[in-house]
Protein backbone atom coordinates (compact mmCIF):
# COMPACT_ATOMS: atom_id res chain seq x y z
CA UNK A 1 0.00 0.00 0.00
CA UNK A 2 1.54 3.15 -1.09
CA UNK A 3 1.69 6.28 0.98
CA UNK A 4 -0.98 8.83 1.64
CA UNK A 5 -3.83 6.36 -0.25
CA UNK A 6 -7.20 7.65 -0.53
CA UNK A 7 -9.78 4.89 -1.51
CA UNK A 8 -13.46 5.55 -2.09
CA UNK A 9 -15.24 2.45 -1.73
CA UNK A 10 -18.90 1.19 -2.62
CA UNK A 11 -20.09 5.26 -3.42
CA UNK A 12 -24.01 5.63 -4.06
CA UNK A 13 -25.72 9.10 -4.34
CA UNK A 14 -29.60 9.27 -5.59
CA UNK A 15 -31.01 12.47 -7.27
CA UNK A 16 -34.99 12.64 -8.33
CA UNK A 17 -35.24 10.03 -11.20
CA UNK A 18 -31.34 9.25 -11.32
CA UNK A 19 -29.36 7.17 -9.63
CA UNK A 20 -25.85 9.36 -9.99
CA UNK A 21 -23.80 6.37 -8.45
CA UNK A 22 -24.13 2.91 -8.17
CA UNK A 23 -21.12 1.21 -6.05
CA UNK A 24 -18.34 3.28 -7.46
CA UNK A 25 -14.70 2.51 -6.26
CA UNK A 26 -12.32 4.95 -7.12
CA UNK A 27 -8.59 5.05 -5.00
CA UNK A 28 -5.58 7.24 -5.78
CA UNK A 29 -2.32 8.07 -4.05
CA UNK A 30 -0.47 10.96 -3.09
CA UNK A 31 2.66 12.08 -5.99
CA UNK A 32 0.53 10.80 -8.50
CA UNK A 33 -1.69 12.03 -11.81
CA UNK A 34 -5.46 10.36 -11.38
CA UNK A 35 -7.09 10.63 -14.47
CA UNK A 36 -10.69 10.12 -13.84
CA UNK A 37 -12.71 9.69 -17.14
CA UNK A 38 -16.39 9.33 -18.84
CA UNK A 39 -18.75 9.89 -20.92
CA UNK A 40 -20.80 13.41 -20.46
CA UNK A 41 -23.19 12.16 -17.12
CA UNK A 42 -20.99 9.21 -16.27
CA UNK A 43 -20.63 10.39 -13.02
CA UNK A 44 -17.20 11.96 -12.83
CA UNK A 45 -18.60 15.30 -11.06
CA UNK A 46 -20.76 13.99 -8.84
CA UNK A 47 -18.00 11.32 -7.55
CA UNK A 48 -15.41 14.16 -6.79
CA UNK A 49 -18.38 16.22 -5.58
CA UNK A 50 -18.91 13.63 -2.69
CA UNK A 51 -14.98 13.39 -2.34
CA UNK A 52 -15.06 17.29 -1.84
CA UNK A 53 -18.07 17.34 0.68
CA UNK A 54 -20.75 19.44 -1.70
CA UNK A 55 -22.96 16.24 -0.42
CA UNK A 56 -23.88 14.27 2.73
CA UNK A 57 -26.63 12.02 1.35
CA UNK A 58 -24.38 9.46 -0.62
CA UNK A 59 -23.35 6.16 1.20
CA UNK A 60 -19.84 4.07 1.07
CA UNK A 61 -16.85 4.43 2.19
CA UNK A 62 -13.94 6.84 2.35
CA UNK A 63 -10.60 6.05 3.80
CA UNK A 64 -7.23 7.33 3.75
CA UNK A 65 -3.83 5.74 4.54
CA UNK A 66 -6.99 2.88 5.57
CA UNK A 67 -8.28 4.98 7.93
CA UNK A 68 -11.65 5.65 7.65
CA UNK A 69 -12.96 9.82 7.10
CA UNK A 70 -16.25 11.39 7.62
CA UNK A 71 -16.57 13.64 4.61
CA UNK A 72 -19.83 15.39 4.63
CA UNK A 73 -19.15 18.70 4.23
CA UNK A 74 -16.46 21.16 2.73
CA UNK A 75 -15.56 21.87 5.54
CA UNK A 76 -14.43 18.00 6.62
CA UNK A 77 -12.94 17.47 2.93
CA UNK A 78 -10.38 20.21 3.78
CA UNK A 79 -9.52 19.14 7.26
CA UNK A 80 -8.80 16.20 5.44
CA UNK A 81 -6.50 17.93 2.98
CA UNK A 82 -8.69 17.20 -0.50
CA UNK A 83 -9.24 20.73 -2.17
CA UNK A 84 -11.59 20.92 -5.29
CA UNK A 85 -11.04 23.17 -8.31
CA UNK A 86 -14.83 23.72 -9.82
CA UNK A 87 -14.99 23.97 -13.56
CA UNK A 88 -17.24 27.32 -13.32
CA UNK A 89 -14.05 29.65 -11.89
CA UNK A 90 -16.13 32.40 -11.68
CA UNK A 91 -18.26 31.40 -9.31
CA UNK A 92 -15.36 30.64 -7.07
CA UNK A 93 -13.84 33.91 -6.88
CA UNK A 94 -14.73 37.76 -5.60
CA UNK A 95 -13.89 39.85 -8.66
CA UNK A 96 -13.64 43.43 -6.97
CA UNK A 97 -11.10 41.92 -4.17
CA UNK A 98 -7.54 41.35 -5.06
CA UNK A 99 -5.27 38.16 -5.98
CA UNK A 100 -4.11 37.97 -2.46
CA UNK A 101 -7.70 38.09 -0.59
CA UNK A 102 -8.76 35.88 -3.02
CA UNK A 103 -6.04 33.31 -2.33
CA UNK A 104 -6.08 33.82 1.26
CA UNK A 105 -9.77 34.13 1.88
CA UNK A 106 -10.52 31.36 4.23
CA UNK A 107 -6.93 31.97 5.89
CA UNK A 108 -7.52 34.91 8.86
CA UNK A 109 -4.02 36.66 8.83
CA UNK A 110 -4.33 39.25 11.59
CA UNK A 111 -1.85 41.65 13.24
CA UNK A 112 -0.38 40.70 16.28
CA UNK A 113 -2.01 43.36 18.67
CA UNK A 114 -5.55 42.75 17.64
CA UNK A 115 -7.84 40.26 15.89
CA UNK A 116 -10.35 42.90 14.42
CA UNK A 117 -7.80 44.05 11.56
CA UNK A 118 -5.94 42.27 8.60
CA UNK A 119 -2.67 42.71 8.39
CA UNK A 120 -2.69 43.47 4.63
CA UNK A 121 1.17 43.97 4.06
CA UNK A 122 1.35 39.92 5.95
CA UNK A 123 -1.49 39.07 3.80
CA UNK A 124 0.26 40.42 0.45
CA UNK A 125 3.62 38.87 1.43
CA UNK A 126 2.14 35.51 1.97
CA UNK A 127 0.10 35.71 -1.18
CA UNK A 128 2.93 36.82 -3.52
CA UNK A 129 5.37 33.84 -1.48
CA UNK A 130 2.79 31.66 -2.55
CA UNK A 131 2.17 32.82 -6.10
CA UNK A 132 6.57 33.02 -6.76
CA UNK A 133 6.47 29.13 -5.52
CA UNK A 134 4.03 28.48 -8.45
CA UNK A 135 6.94 30.43 -10.92
CA UNK A 136 3.52 32.61 -11.67
CA UNK A 137 3.64 36.27 -12.69
CA UNK A 138 0.74 37.35 -11.48
CA UNK A 139 0.23 40.71 -8.46
CA UNK A 140 -0.94 39.94 -5.67
CA UNK A 141 -3.01 43.35 -5.47
CA UNK A 142 -4.12 42.98 -9.12
CA UNK A 143 -8.42 42.94 -8.98
CA UNK A 144 -9.10 39.51 -9.78
CA UNK A 145 -12.03 40.93 -11.94
CA UNK A 146 -8.64 41.75 -13.96
CA UNK A 147 -7.45 38.45 -14.41
CA UNK A 148 -7.66 36.28 -17.40
CA UNK A 149 -9.47 32.97 -17.32
CA UNK A 150 -6.08 30.91 -16.92
CA UNK A 151 -5.00 33.27 -14.63
CA UNK A 152 -8.07 32.92 -12.18
CA UNK A 153 -7.82 29.16 -12.76
CA UNK A 154 -4.24 29.12 -11.68
CA UNK A 155 -5.69 31.92 -8.50
CA UNK A 156 -7.89 29.05 -7.49
CA UNK A 157 -5.27 26.49 -7.39
CA UNK A 158 -3.25 28.95 -5.41
CA UNK A 159 -6.12 28.82 -2.76
CA UNK A 160 -5.85 25.53 -2.80
CA UNK A 161 -2.56 24.73 -2.07
CA UNK A 162 -2.66 27.64 0.72
CA UNK A 163 -3.44 25.00 2.92
CA UNK A 164 -2.75 21.59 3.88
CA UNK A 165 -3.33 20.23 0.57
CA UNK A 166 -2.92 16.49 0.03
CA UNK A 167 -5.09 16.03 -2.75
CA UNK A 168 -6.20 18.27 -5.31
CA UNK A 169 -9.36 17.87 -7.95
CA UNK A 170 -9.49 19.76 -11.16
CA UNK A 171 -12.83 19.17 -12.86
CA UNK A 172 -12.36 19.38 -16.40
CA UNK A 173 -9.33 22.54 -15.94
CA UNK A 174 -8.10 22.78 -19.75
CA UNK A 175 -11.59 22.74 -21.65
CA UNK A 176 -11.39 26.66 -21.76
CA UNK A 177 -7.47 27.85 -21.88
CA UNK A 178 -5.18 27.43 -24.75
CA UNK A 179 -2.78 25.76 -25.76
CA UNK A 180 0.14 28.26 -24.09
CA UNK A 181 -2.14 28.12 -20.91
CA UNK A 182 -2.50 24.32 -20.75
CA UNK A 183 1.09 23.83 -21.04
CA UNK A 184 1.64 26.39 -17.73
CA UNK A 185 -1.07 24.21 -15.75
CA UNK A 186 0.24 21.34 -17.06
CA UNK A 187 3.92 22.76 -15.55
CA UNK A 188 2.34 23.91 -12.37
CA UNK A 189 0.44 19.90 -12.28
CA UNK A 190 3.99 18.24 -12.51
CA UNK A 191 5.38 20.78 -9.41
CA UNK A 192 2.29 19.69 -7.42
CA UNK A 193 2.99 16.02 -7.76
CA UNK A 194 6.76 16.33 -7.39
CA UNK A 195 5.88 17.60 -4.12
CA UNK A 196 3.52 15.03 -3.29
CA UNK A 197 0.39 16.17 -3.97
CA UNK A 198 -2.08 13.34 -5.57
CA UNK A 199 -3.87 15.06 -8.73
CA UNK A 200 -7.10 14.23 -9.83
CA UNK A 201 -7.57 15.34 -13.31
CA UNK A 202 -10.48 15.24 -14.99
CA UNK A 203 -10.56 15.96 -19.16
CA UNK A 204 -12.58 15.05 -22.24
CA UNK A 205 -9.22 15.75 -24.01
CA UNK A 206 -7.41 12.53 -24.40
CA UNK A 207 -4.23 13.39 -25.49
CA UNK A 208 -3.30 15.63 -22.59
CA UNK A 209 -4.70 12.73 -20.36
CA UNK A 210 -1.93 10.54 -21.87
CA UNK A 211 0.51 13.13 -21.37
CA UNK A 212 0.10 14.25 -17.87
CA UNK A 213 -1.76 10.98 -15.77
CA UNK A 214 -0.31 8.23 -14.38
CA UNK A 215 -3.11 5.80 -13.80
CA UNK A 216 -6.91 6.22 -15.27
CA UNK A 217 -9.98 5.39 -13.93
CA UNK A 218 -12.83 4.96 -16.31
CA UNK A 219 -16.67 5.39 -15.32
CA UNK A 220 -19.89 4.10 -17.16
CA UNK A 221 -23.35 5.52 -16.40
CA UNK A 222 -22.38 5.56 -12.91
CA UNK A 223 -20.68 2.80 -12.38
CA UNK A 224 -16.54 2.21 -11.81
CA UNK A 225 -15.71 0.11 -15.36
CA UNK A 226 -11.46 0.18 -14.63
CA UNK A 227 -8.78 1.36 -13.52
CA UNK A 228 -5.13 1.09 -14.52
CA UNK A 229 -2.05 2.70 -15.60
CA UNK A 230 -1.74 5.07 -18.62
CA UNK A 231 1.03 3.08 -19.93
CA UNK A 232 -0.96 -0.01 -19.65
CA UNK A 233 -3.90 0.99 -21.66
CA UNK A 234 -4.72 3.18 -25.81
CA UNK A 235 -7.26 5.48 -26.35
CA UNK A 236 -8.75 3.52 -28.18
CA UNK A 237 -9.12 1.11 -25.68
CA UNK A 238 -10.41 3.76 -22.94
CA UNK A 239 -13.06 5.18 -25.48
CA UNK A 240 -13.99 1.69 -25.50
CA UNK A 241 -14.44 1.65 -22.18
CA UNK A 242 -16.31 4.99 -21.72
CA UNK A 243 -19.01 3.88 -24.23
CA UNK A 244 -19.16 0.49 -24.01
CA UNK A 245 -18.27 0.23 -27.73
CA UNK A 246 -15.77 1.11 -30.10
CA UNK A 247 -15.84 4.22 -32.07
CA UNK A 248 -14.12 3.96 -35.76
CA UNK A 249 -14.24 7.12 -36.92
CA UNK A 250 -14.61 10.70 -35.24
CA UNK A 251 -15.82 12.35 -38.20
CA UNK A 252 -18.39 11.71 -40.50
CA UNK A 253 -17.50 12.11 -44.55
CA UNK A 254 -19.51 13.57 -46.08
CA UNK A 255 -20.27 14.81 -49.90
CA UNK A 256 -22.79 17.14 -50.27
CA UNK A 257 -23.18 19.58 -53.68
CA UNK A 258 -22.14 23.26 -52.24
CA UNK A 259 -25.17 25.93 -54.05
CA UNK A 260 -25.39 29.25 -54.17
CA UNK A 261 -23.61 31.66 -52.21
CA UNK A 262 -25.99 31.95 -48.76
CA UNK A 263 -24.29 34.30 -46.30
CA UNK A 264 -22.12 37.06 -47.66
CA UNK A 265 -20.03 39.55 -45.32
CA UNK A 266 -17.96 42.34 -46.61
CA UNK A 267 -15.17 44.25 -44.80
CA UNK A 268 -16.81 43.69 -41.25
CA UNK A 269 -15.63 45.36 -38.22
CA UNK A 270 -16.96 46.41 -34.64
CA UNK A 271 -15.83 48.48 -32.39
CA UNK A 272 -13.11 46.27 -30.61
CA UNK A 273 -11.33 43.60 -31.89
CA UNK A 274 -12.96 42.44 -35.71
CA UNK A 275 -11.44 44.17 -38.29
CA UNK A 276 -12.20 43.82 -42.42
CA UNK A 277 -13.80 40.45 -42.22
CA UNK A 278 -14.95 39.22 -45.55
CA UNK A 279 -16.36 35.81 -45.36
CA UNK A 280 -18.34 33.56 -48.02
CA UNK A 281 -20.55 30.69 -47.46
CA UNK A 282 -22.89 28.71 -50.04
CA UNK A 283 -25.13 26.58 -48.99
CA UNK A 284 -24.15 23.44 -48.31
CA UNK A 285 -20.98 24.07 -46.99
CA UNK A 286 -18.96 23.25 -43.78
CA UNK A 287 -16.23 26.02 -43.41
CA UNK A 288 -14.27 26.60 -40.27
CA UNK A 289 -12.50 29.86 -38.36
CA UNK A 290 -9.48 28.79 -37.47
CA UNK A 291 -7.56 30.38 -35.07
CA UNK A 292 -5.84 30.72 -31.48
CA UNK A 293 -8.03 31.30 -28.24
CA UNK A 294 -8.17 34.89 -28.19
CA UNK A 295 -7.79 35.48 -31.55
CA UNK A 296 -11.28 36.82 -32.23
CA UNK A 297 -13.12 34.23 -33.29
CA UNK A 298 -15.81 34.80 -30.61
CA UNK A 299 -15.96 37.95 -31.30
CA UNK A 300 -16.37 37.89 -34.49
CA UNK A 301 -19.09 35.19 -34.05
CA UNK A 302 -21.38 37.19 -31.89
CA UNK A 303 -20.89 40.37 -34.92
CA UNK A 304 -22.33 37.84 -36.98
CA UNK A 305 -25.53 37.69 -34.33
CA UNK A 306 -26.21 41.21 -33.81
CA UNK A 307 -24.50 40.55 -30.13
CA UNK A 308 -21.85 43.24 -30.80
CA UNK A 309 -22.29 46.53 -32.81
CA UNK A 310 -20.91 46.38 -36.36
CA UNK A 311 -18.83 49.70 -36.76
CA UNK A 312 -18.58 49.36 -40.74
CA UNK A 313 -19.53 46.47 -43.38
CA UNK A 314 -22.17 44.85 -44.84
CA UNK A 315 -23.69 40.89 -44.03
CA UNK A 316 -26.16 39.72 -46.42
CA UNK A 317 -27.81 36.50 -46.59
CA UNK A 318 -29.42 35.17 -49.59
CA UNK A 319 -29.04 37.98 -51.55
CA UNK A 320 -30.91 40.33 -48.82
CA UNK A 321 -28.29 43.00 -46.89
CA UNK A 322 -29.23 42.38 -43.01
CA UNK A 323 -29.36 45.42 -40.21
CA UNK A 324 -28.46 43.06 -36.98
CA UNK A 325 -29.28 45.58 -34.35
CA UNK A 326 -29.82 43.06 -31.82
CA UNK A 327 -29.65 38.86 -31.45
CA UNK A 328 -33.36 39.13 -31.57
CA UNK A 329 -33.12 40.58 -35.48
CA UNK A 330 -30.33 37.82 -36.41
CA UNK A 331 -32.78 35.07 -34.91
CA UNK A 332 -35.44 36.84 -37.26
CA UNK A 333 -32.94 36.87 -39.94
CA UNK A 334 -32.12 33.03 -40.32
CA UNK A 335 -29.22 33.16 -38.05
CA UNK A 336 -28.70 30.48 -35.18
CA UNK A 337 -25.61 30.93 -32.94
CA UNK A 338 -24.12 28.22 -30.42
CA UNK A 339 -22.50 30.58 -28.33
CA UNK A 340 -19.01 30.24 -26.16
CA UNK A 341 -20.34 31.19 -22.72
CA UNK A 342 -23.09 29.14 -22.54
CA UNK A 343 -23.96 29.24 -19.34
CA UNK A 344 -23.94 32.79 -19.55
CA UNK A 345 -25.62 33.08 -23.11
CA UNK A 346 -27.12 30.12 -23.82
CA UNK A 347 -29.38 27.87 -22.08
CA UNK A 348 -31.40 28.68 -19.13
CA UNK A 349 -29.95 26.49 -15.95
CA UNK A 350 -33.34 27.43 -13.92
CA UNK A 351 -36.13 25.80 -16.55
CA UNK A 352 -36.59 22.53 -17.91
CA UNK A 353 -34.81 20.50 -20.74
CA UNK A 354 -38.12 21.36 -23.01
CA UNK A 355 -38.23 24.85 -22.36
CA UNK A 356 -34.67 25.19 -22.93
CA UNK A 357 -34.93 23.61 -26.28
CA UNK A 358 -37.81 25.50 -27.62
CA UNK A 359 -37.20 29.24 -26.79
CA UNK A 360 -35.27 30.04 -29.90
CA UNK A 361 -38.26 28.58 -31.64
CA UNK A 362 -41.44 29.75 -29.79
CA UNK A 363 -43.26 30.62 -32.94
CA UNK A 364 -42.92 27.47 -34.64
CA UNK A 365 -44.79 25.98 -31.54
CA UNK A 366 -47.48 28.70 -30.97
CA UNK A 367 -50.70 28.16 -32.34
CA UNK A 368 -52.83 30.83 -33.58
CA UNK A 369 -53.64 32.99 -30.45
CA UNK A 370 -50.39 32.42 -28.80
CA UNK A 371 -51.40 28.65 -27.35
CA UNK A 372 -48.05 26.85 -27.02
CA UNK A 373 -48.65 23.60 -28.56
CA UNK A 374 -47.37 21.40 -25.47
CA UNK A 375 -47.27 18.11 -27.50
CA UNK A 376 -45.60 19.51 -30.39
CA UNK A 377 -43.12 21.15 -28.50
CA UNK A 378 -42.38 18.05 -26.34
CA UNK A 379 -42.41 15.81 -29.96
CA UNK A 380 -39.62 18.15 -30.94
CA UNK A 381 -37.88 18.33 -28.00
CA UNK A 382 -37.27 14.73 -27.09
CA UNK A 383 -36.22 13.65 -30.87
CA UNK A 384 -33.57 16.79 -30.01
CA UNK A 385 -32.53 14.68 -27.04
CA UNK A 386 -32.39 11.77 -28.99
CA UNK A 387 -30.05 12.86 -31.60
CA UNK A 388 -27.73 14.57 -29.50
CA UNK A 389 -27.95 11.52 -27.05
CA UNK A 390 -28.77 13.83 -23.70
CA UNK A 391 -28.55 12.21 -20.76
CA UNK A 392 -31.62 13.11 -18.97
CA UNK A 393 -34.30 11.44 -16.89
CA UNK A 394 -36.79 13.34 -18.34
CA UNK A 395 -37.23 16.04 -20.65
CA UNK A 396 -38.64 17.92 -17.81
CA UNK A 397 -35.38 17.79 -15.92
CA UNK A 398 -33.97 21.44 -14.81
CA UNK A 399 -31.23 21.88 -16.85
CA UNK A 400 -28.97 22.84 -13.99
CA UNK A 401 -29.34 18.91 -12.62
CA UNK A 402 -27.68 17.44 -15.82
CA UNK A 403 -23.92 17.08 -16.27
CA UNK A 404 -21.84 19.86 -17.84
CA UNK A 405 -21.74 18.01 -21.19
CA UNK A 406 -25.05 17.57 -21.55
CA UNK A 407 -25.95 21.28 -20.49
CA UNK A 408 -23.64 22.06 -23.63
CA UNK A 409 -25.87 19.58 -25.61
CA UNK A 410 -29.04 21.03 -24.60
CA UNK A 411 -27.10 24.42 -25.56
CA UNK A 412 -26.75 23.18 -29.22
CA UNK A 413 -30.12 21.52 -29.42
CA UNK A 414 -31.66 24.63 -28.84
CA UNK A 415 -30.58 26.53 -31.78
CA UNK A 416 -30.97 23.40 -33.97
CA UNK A 417 -34.54 23.34 -33.43
CA UNK A 418 -34.67 26.55 -34.74
CA UNK A 419 -35.01 26.44 -38.70
CA UNK A 420 -32.22 29.05 -39.98
CA UNK A 421 -30.26 29.14 -43.08
CA UNK A 422 -27.04 29.87 -41.47
CA UNK A 423 -25.83 27.88 -37.87
CA UNK A 424 -22.83 29.54 -36.21
CA UNK A 425 -20.97 27.09 -33.90
CA UNK A 426 -18.12 28.39 -31.67
CA UNK A 427 -16.51 25.84 -30.22
CA UNK A 428 -19.52 23.59 -29.72
CA UNK A 429 -17.37 20.56 -28.73
CA UNK A 430 -15.69 22.01 -25.59
CA UNK A 431 -16.75 20.21 -22.57
CA UNK A 432 -18.45 17.21 -24.56
CA UNK A 433 -17.48 13.29 -24.76
CA UNK A 434 -16.01 11.60 -27.87
CA UNK A 435 -19.42 10.02 -28.47
CA UNK A 436 -21.39 13.37 -28.44
CA UNK A 437 -18.82 14.97 -30.41
CA UNK A 438 -19.59 12.57 -33.20
CA UNK A 439 -23.12 13.42 -32.84
CA UNK A 440 -22.73 16.82 -33.37
CA UNK A 441 -20.05 16.53 -36.29
CA UNK A 442 -23.47 13.89 -37.29
CA UNK A 443 -25.66 17.02 -36.98
CA UNK A 444 -23.50 19.52 -38.82
CA UNK A 445 -23.05 17.38 -41.89
CA UNK A 446 -27.36 17.03 -41.65
CA UNK A 447 -27.91 20.70 -41.56
CA UNK A 448 -25.54 21.11 -44.41
CA UNK A 449 -27.06 18.59 -46.48
CA UNK A 450 -30.61 20.26 -46.01
CA UNK A 451 -28.61 23.13 -47.96
CA UNK A 452 -27.73 25.02 -44.55
CA UNK A 453 -24.42 27.60 -44.11
CA UNK A 454 -22.20 26.17 -41.25
CA UNK A 455 -19.82 27.92 -40.07
CA UNK A 456 -17.82 26.15 -37.47
CA UNK A 457 -15.23 28.42 -35.22
CA UNK A 458 -12.68 26.27 -32.83
CA UNK A 459 -9.03 26.18 -31.62
CA UNK A 460 -9.42 22.48 -31.93
CA UNK A 461 -6.89 21.86 -35.14
CA UNK A 462 -7.96 18.24 -35.33
CA UNK A 463 -11.39 18.93 -35.78
CA UNK A 464 -11.05 21.60 -37.90
CA UNK A 465 -9.43 19.46 -40.43
CA UNK A 466 -11.88 16.72 -39.87
CA UNK A 467 -15.02 18.68 -40.37
CA UNK A 468 -14.71 21.38 -42.71
CA UNK A 469 -14.02 21.76 -46.39
CA UNK A 470 -12.52 25.03 -46.23
CA UNK A 471 -11.15 27.64 -43.42
CA UNK A 472 -10.53 30.96 -42.65
CA UNK A 473 -7.27 31.33 -40.42
CA UNK A 474 -7.74 34.24 -37.55
CA UNK A 475 -4.97 36.55 -36.08
CA UNK A 476 -5.52 39.24 -34.05
CA UNK A 477 -8.99 39.96 -34.92
CA UNK A 478 -8.53 39.65 -38.77
CA UNK A 479 -8.60 37.02 -41.48
CA UNK A 480 -4.84 36.14 -42.89
CA UNK A 481 -5.52 33.32 -44.63
CA UNK A 482 -7.87 31.17 -46.50
CA UNK A 483 -7.28 27.37 -46.64
CA UNK A 484 -8.92 24.43 -48.16
CA UNK A 485 -8.95 21.79 -45.94
CA UNK A 486 -7.89 18.56 -48.31
CA UNK A 487 -4.97 20.99 -49.54
CA UNK A 488 -3.38 21.97 -45.82
CA UNK A 489 -2.12 20.50 -42.86
CA UNK A 490 -2.38 21.36 -38.59
CA UNK A 491 1.01 22.79 -39.00
CA UNK A 492 -0.02 25.39 -41.84
CA UNK A 493 -3.18 26.65 -39.83
CA UNK A 494 -1.05 26.92 -36.88
CA UNK A 495 1.47 29.10 -38.99
CA UNK A 496 -0.83 31.08 -39.90
CA UNK A 497 -2.87 31.90 -36.29
CA UNK A 498 0.38 32.14 -35.12
CA UNK A 499 0.98 35.65 -37.43
CA UNK A 500 2.72 33.75 -40.00
CA UNK A 501 2.41 35.94 -43.56
N1 LIG B 1 -27.89 17.76 -8.21
C1 LIG B 1 -28.35 16.86 -9.09
N2 LIG B 1 -29.67 16.62 -9.25
C2 LIG B 1 -30.11 15.72 -10.13
N3 LIG B 1 -29.32 14.99 -10.93
C3 LIG B 1 -27.99 15.18 -10.83
C4 LIG B 1 -27.43 16.12 -9.92
N4 LIG B 1 -26.09 16.08 -10.04
C5 LIG B 1 -25.82 15.16 -10.99
N5 LIG B 1 -26.96 14.62 -11.47
C6 LIG B 1 -27.05 13.57 -12.51
O1 LIG B 1 -26.05 12.62 -12.25
C7 LIG B 1 -25.45 12.15 -13.45
C8 LIG B 1 -23.97 12.33 -13.40
O2 LIG B 1 -23.64 13.69 -13.55
P1 LIG B 1 -22.16 14.26 -13.46
O3 LIG B 1 -22.26 15.73 -13.45
O4 LIG B 1 -21.44 13.60 -12.35
O5 LIG B 1 -21.55 13.74 -14.85
P2 LIG B 1 -20.08 13.96 -15.45
O6 LIG B 1 -19.47 12.61 -15.62
O7 LIG B 1 -19.34 14.95 -14.64
O8 LIG B 1 -20.42 14.50 -16.91
P3 LIG B 1 -19.76 15.71 -17.81
O9 LIG B 1 -18.64 15.08 -18.56
O10 LIG B 1 -20.86 16.06 -18.73
O11 LIG B 1 -19.36 16.82 -16.89
C9 LIG B 1 -26.14 12.91 -14.57
O12 LIG B 1 -27.14 12.08 -15.11
C10 LIG B 1 -26.74 14.11 -13.89
O13 LIG B 1 -27.88 14.53 -14.56
MG1 LIG C 1 -18.70 16.99 -15.01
Amino acid sequence: MGENLLQMTGISIEFPGVKALDQVDFSTEAGRVQALIGANGAGKSTLMKVLSGAYSHYTGEIKIDGKQVVIRSPKDAKDVGIQIVYQEVDTALIPSLSVGENILMNDTIHSNDSNLFINWKKLHQKASSLINSMNLKIPSKKLVSELTLAEKQMVLIARAISTDCKFLILDEPTAPLSHSETKELFRIVSELKDKGVGIIFISHRLPEIFQICDDITVMRNGQHVSRCKVTETSQHKVVEQMLGKSLEDQFPSYEIQVGETLFLVENLSDYEKVKDIDLEIKSGEIVGVAGLVGAGKTELCNALFGHSKISTGKITLKGKQLRLSNPYAAVQAGIALVPEERRKQGIFVNEDVTTNLSVSNLSAFTKLFSFIDRKKESNASLQMIRNLGVKTPSEHTLVQHLSGGNQQKIAIGKWLVADADVYIFDEPTKGVDVGAKKDIFNLMVNLAERGKAIIYATSELSEIMGITSRMYVMYDGKIVKELKTNNTTEEEILYYSAGGK
